[in-house]
């Protein structure tokens, strides 16, 4: 069995695999000229890779070994436009189960800074989790004419940084 900084050390692979997925879906999109699709899945590949690096300050302060795992290669082909996002929906469920896991781990081996430092991803997983539901409803309805979730997309666009952000850990180099 792994330890937890070995654990928190495979997340980072698992969070750079999800920014890799996400570059994957976003170019999908933009080669079919959907670009507030595309943006999307631009900015949440972003996102995925400052949380890399959040686990990556984490361990350097911590004072453990950081290892940045290779990642396998996302899937970059799609039989329809809503199967990127039941795909990102499904791995946000992923990755929301695999942090449960390294919480439970902290927990066994009474880690409770390492907990504490998961908490923000538990909040930040239930707010992925909402939003990437919320986008598949959307792009379901609007599967016959994707210019309805553009539409939709554009006017959705975040006016301010989320509640969330505030809170976040460091991010090793600084945030992108
Ligand atoms: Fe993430
Ligand atoms: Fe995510």
């Amino acid at each position: 069995m792994s330890t937890f900084p070995e654990s928190v050390n495979e997340q980072i692979g698992y969070e750079f695999a999800a920014s890799q997925q996400y570059i994957a879906i976003a170019a999908y999109y933009d080669a079919q000229t959907l670009p507030q699709l595309a943006a999307h899945f631009y900015r949440q590949a972003v996102e995925e890779r400052n949380h890399a690096m959040m686990m990556v300050q984490y361990l350097l302060d911590a004072d453990e070994e950081v290892v940045v795992p290779g990642v396998e290669a996302p899937q970059t082909q799609f039989e329809d436009a809503v199967a990127p996002v039941s795909l990102a929906l499904a791995q946000e469920k992923r990755v929301t189960t695999q942090i449960v896991e390294l919480v439970k781990l902290a927990r066994e081996e009474g880690e409770l800074v390492g907990e504490q430092f998961l908490h923000w991803f538990l909040q930040e997983q239930r707010e992925e989790v909402a939003s990437m539901t919320e986008l598949l409803a959307v792009v379901e309805r609007g599967k016959d004419n994707l210019l309805h979730v553009e539409e939709h997309l554009g006017r959705a666009a975040p006016d301010g940084a989320s509640p969330l952000e505030a809170g976040a850990p460091p991010v090793a180099g600084g945030a992108l």
